[in-house]
C-alpha cells in the first residue's frame, strides 16, 4: 500500500474508531443481556467458535504462563477466555470507550489483563517477539482497510515459532441480502468495499479468501490449519445475541440456502522458528 493509501485507511480506521466510542454504551447493554463474558473464564471453549479453541488446543498447547494478545478485542470473549486459561493476556482494541467497559468487566470477573489502546495496523506499545499467540475472532476483518499492515505487525510481535489463531465471517456469507429463507445477491463476492455507513460514518470491507489468506504468506506466515465450518447454532442467523438460537430450521440449508455454505473461517498460521 502506497503512503496516500495508508493515510487513507488510516483515516477511514479513526471515523471507525469514532464510531465505536459513540456506540460502546449501547453495545455493552445488548451484550449484558446475553451475558456471555461472564462464562468465558470458567467455560472458555465459549470465547471462540469455528474451531479457533481447537486450534489453540492443538497447535499451541497449554497458554498457562504464556503471553497472548488479542487484537480488535470489542467484547473481549476471547481475552476473558484466555486469562481464565492462565493466559498473560493483552486486549487490544482501537476504542478507548470499548476498553473502558472490557476493562470493567475483567475488574468484576477478577482477571488482571493489559489493556491497550491502539489501531491493529499499528503495535507499536508492543515489543518485538513478545507473544506466544496471537489472535482476532469474529466480525474483526471487515473493519480492516489494510490486513497486510496488520499481519505485518502480528508477525512482528510473535516470537518465532509463535502462532496468529483467527476466527471470521467467511468470505462467502458475504454477498447475499441480510434475507433469510430465499438466496438474493445483494453484491458480487469481488465487491470488497470500502461501505460507508452514511448514518453512522463507517468503513467496511468484506474481504475475499483471497485477501484475507495471500497477505499472511507474503508476510511470512506458514500456514498450519484452515478450518471453514457451519454456524454451531442458528444465533449466527437471528441477530446479534450470543444466546443459543433456538430456530433449528435456519440450520436446514433447504429451508436457509446460505446454511449451504460456510460460515466460520478459522485458521492457525506460524511464524517460522
Ligand atoms: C464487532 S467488534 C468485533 C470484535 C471482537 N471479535 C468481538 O467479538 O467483540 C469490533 C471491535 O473492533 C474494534 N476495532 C475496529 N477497528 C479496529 C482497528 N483498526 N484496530 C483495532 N480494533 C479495531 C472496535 O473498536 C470494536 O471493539
Amino acid at each position: 500500500m502506497n503512503a496516500e493509501a495508508s493515510h487513507r485507511a488510516k483515516k477511514m480506521h479513526e471515523a471507525n474508531r469514532r464510531c465505536w466510542n459513540a456506540i460502546a454504551g449501547s453495545w455493552a447493554e445488548m451484550r449484558e443481556r446475553d451475558g456471555l463474558w461472564r462464562r468465558c473464564p470458567e467455560e472458555p471453549e465459549l470465547g471462540f467458535e469455528g474451531g479457533a479453541f481447537e486450534l489453540i488446543g492443538s497447535y499451541v498447547g497449554d497458554v498457562e504462563g504464556r503471553k497472548a494478545a488479542v487484537i480488535g478485542s470489542g467484547d473481549n470473549h476471547a481475552a476473558f477466555a484466555l486469562a481464565g486459561m492462565k493466559a498473560r493476556v493483552t486486549s487490544v482494541d482501537i476504542s478507548e470507550r470499548q476498553l473502558e467497559t472490557a476493562s470493567g468487566r475483567a475488574n468484576q470477573l477478577g482477571l488482571d489483563i493489559d489493556f491497550i489502546r491502539a489501531d491493529a495496523t499499528d503495535l507499536a506499545a508492543l515489543a518485538d517477539r513478545s507473544f506466544d499467540l496471537v489472535c482476532s475472532t469474529n466480525g474483526f476483518f471487515v473493519w480492516i482497510a489494510d490486513l497486510r499492515a496488520v499481519y505485518s505487525e502480528v508477525h512482528r510481535i510473535l516470537k518465532p515459532g509463535g502462532y496468529y489463531v483467527f476466527y471470521d465471517v467467511h468470505p462467502f456469507q458475504r454477498p447475499w441480502a441480510e434475507r433469510p429463507r430465499a438466496i438474493e445477491v445483494d453484491k458480487p463476492y469481488w465487491q470488497t468495499g470500502p461501505f460507508c455507513d452514511e448514518k453512522e460514518g463507517t468503513f467496511e470491507y468484506n474481504w475475499t479468501l483471497g485477501d484475507i489468506l495471500n497477505p499472511l504468506a507474503e508476510t511470512g506466515f506458514v500456514l498450519r490449519r484452515i478450518l471453514e465450518r457451519p454456524a454451531g447454532d442458528s444465533s449466527f442467523w437471528e441477530g446479534t445475541s450470543y444466546l443459543p438460537g433456538k430456530n433449528e430450521v435456519l440450520l436446514d440449508w433447504k429451508e436457509n440456502p446460505r446454511a449451504a455454505l460456510p460460515v466460520w473461517l478459522s485458521a492457525a498460521v506460524q511464524r517460522p522458528d
